[in-house]
């Protein structure tokens, strides 16, 4: 959530933050901004309400300057405002904020002067002037006052920070520090770029940057050709480059919505995921299944939708027991210590603030820790003793569509390969089918409806729940996705012929079991679609053929046209997919 980005030695800082700003946009969309040192060496800043095109429109990308941060905002403290808009200011220092400052109503009262905005961020910059102030008849050198005003600042701070800041007094350094949200370094030793996210990062000689993890509590000093890094205790350290940078498929761009170009980009995903999964961790990982008692899958919203399925699939075939908890029930609930515990993370982004608390949570009771995600440059790469990358390749429409089919791929490889099972071929072919059977006339006729809801038994009721967060997501309507035999038990008071009802059926044992559910949903008066590959079993009923493929993968290919629907009704209703209100990619606060 929100996105930060900042660039020194950039032949054009302005044009280099605007153009890593769109592509943070994903992070959040209520307001952008940035700070830039102008041709006089004095800071300037342009804050503009809405996507970072309104901020582009207002500011001189031509102007001069060698140095900008920037930031686009998801609003956590205070109203979509020009006031809360970032950059926050004080005195003699200007900065950008990623995350939340828990105790920032504390730190109010400790700093006791008026506030501009609603904002932790600007208690931040408030924070770090008054220390610095208090530096004010000491000789030390300024860089050194303010890392030091820093390194007390942070002390005092708690919650989750990424932090960009410029002082007045030094206009050609910026300094750049950060707790649990996410910050990449990329420098060629003249140019240095920060930024929330790798894929972000532009610049003049792209291909000569090294790339680097920020620690948390380290702070970075960064001015054209010298970069330091300090530790907590403001002892000067070295990074670790990051060896390998993740792949991006940037297969076509002309298509009108990201959404759009990232469902037709599945195909290819799941041909790459299915490819190039088995690295060093998967195979060490598929050694070691057969010997955890306990696994427990923890995730959020869709990525909890996956985990969900992976409960199906490794109690099908590897009978062993698994939990699925949500990353952010799990992290505050009472913990039972089992001997031979795998705990399994999945997370698209990487950076998920309860994912990864959940992790340390698992690590504290000594679980082993895996993680499936897309993003092998994420925080939660390093934290885990397995990393499964899934190969979706970047994913920014904010509702997740290819990387929950590759995470759903990428359970079902573990759990064949861990009992020598042999893989489906032509996944991503089947894949290809769908996407060309889809027809959107086949639903459009339900958009009038008033109440969604979506069904399904066993590995199918996970696809129903995650059908139906589409569906909330991008088209703002309300619906329900339920394990089928569950309406009965209470639901089925809300179904009447203002209803659709979708029953998802790929799973032969529990297809007699489901069209009953279909029978007493239509009993009610409400419409139905069936999605299912047993044309010959289900007659009479309106049916979105699937191909026919092993019933175990069949949750890569169900959702498919249910996410399409989605974005289909998204776009009917005159809504952009692509930046749902409210909600933002990477939820990096609680
Ligand atoms: C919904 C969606 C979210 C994410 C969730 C977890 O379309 O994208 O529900 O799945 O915020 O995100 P990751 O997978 O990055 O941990």
């Amino acid at each position: 959530m929100c996105g930060i980005y900042g660039c020194v030695g950039t032949k054009n800082a302005v044009a280099s933050a605007i153009a890593g700003l769109q592509k943070l946009e994903y992070r959040g969309y209520d307001s952008a901004g940035i700070a830039y040192i102008n041709g006089k060496n004095k800071i300037e800043i342009v804050k503009a309400l809405g996507n970072v095109e309104n901020l582009k429109n207002q500011v001189n990308e031509k102007v001069f300057s060698r140095l900008s941060i920037a930031h686009t905002r998801w609003a956590t403290h205070g109203k979509t405002t020009i006031e809360n808009c970032h950059p926050h200011f004080s005195e003699n220092f200007v900065l950008v904020h990623n995350g939340i400052i828990e105790n920032f109503e504390e730190l109010k009262n400790e700093i006791n002067e008026k506030t501009y905005s609603e904002t932790d961020s600007e208690i931040i910059v408030k924070l770090i002037e008054k220390i610095y102030k208090n530096f004010s008849n000491n000789s030390m050198e300024n860089d050194k006052k303010i890392l030091f005003s820093i390194k007390k600042a942070t002390e005092k701070m708690k919650g989750s920070w990424a932090v960009i800041l410029l002082c007045k007094n030094n206009p050609k350094k910026m300094f750049v520090f950060k707790n649990k949200s996410p910050l990449i370094l990329a420098t060629n030793n003249k140019e240095s770029i920060v930024a929330s996210d790798i894929n972000a990062i532009n610049g003049d000689e792209k291909s000569k940057f090294k790339y680097f993890n920020l620690n948390d509590f380290n702070i970075a000093e960064i001015s054209e050709n010298n970069i330091k890094i300090y530790d907590k205790n403001l002892k000067k350290i070295k990074l670790k480059e990051i060896k390998k940078q993740c792949e991006i498929i940037n297969l076509n761009n002309n298509y009108k919505h990201k959404m759009i170009k990232e469902i037709n980009e599945i195909p290819f995903a799941i041909c790459e995921t299915k490819k190039r999964i088995k690295n060093k961790d998967f195979k060490k990982l598929i050694s070691q299944m057969p010997s955890f008692s306990q696994i427990t899958i923890v995730g959020c919203g869709t990525a909890y939708h996956a985990g969900l399925y992976g409960k199906y699939i490794f109690e099908k075939y590897l009978g062993v027991n698994v939990n699925v908890e949500l990353a952010s029930e799990y992290r505050y609930k009472t913990q039972i210590k089992n001997e031979n515990e795998l705990v399994i993370a999945i997370s698209q982004s990487g950076e998920t603030a309860d994912t990864l608390a959940a992790i340390e949570i698992a690590k504290k009771k000594g679980a082993k820790t895996a993680v499936i995600t897309n993003v092998c440059s994420s925080t939660i790469t390093r934290m885990c003793d397995y990393v499964i990358l899934t190969h979706a390749g970047t994913e920014v429409a904010v509702a997740a569509t290819k990387s929950y089919i590759t995470q759903i791929l990428a359970l079902y490889l573990l759990a064949y390969k861990t009992i020598n099972k042999r893989i489906s071929k032509n996944i991503g072919q089947v894949a290809k089918t769908i996407i060309d059977l889809y027809d959107y006339n086949f639903f459009k006729s339900f958009e009038k409806m008033q109440k969604f809801f979506f069904i399904g038994r066993l590995c199918d009721s996970a696809s129903a729940q995650e059908a139906s967060l589409k569906l909330k997501e991008i088209a703002y309507v309300h619906s329900e996705g339920y394990p089928a035999g569950e309406l009965k038990h209470g639901t089925l008071s809300l179904v009447d012929d203002n209803s659709l009802v979708v029953a998802i059926i790929t799973q032969k044992s529990v297809l007699e079991k489901t069209l009953n559910a279909v029978h007493e949903v239509r009993a009610r008066g409400a419409k139905v679609i069936v999605l299912s590959q047993f044309d010959n079993e289900i007659k009479n009923e309106n049916l979105f053929k699937l191909p026919k493929a092993n019933e175990d993968i069949m949750p890569l290919f169900s959702i498919l046209p249910l996410q399409l629907f989605a974005y289909n009704f998204s776009l009917s209703k005159g809504l952009n997919p692509d930046m749902p209100k409210n909600l933002a990619k990477s939820v990096t606060v609680e």
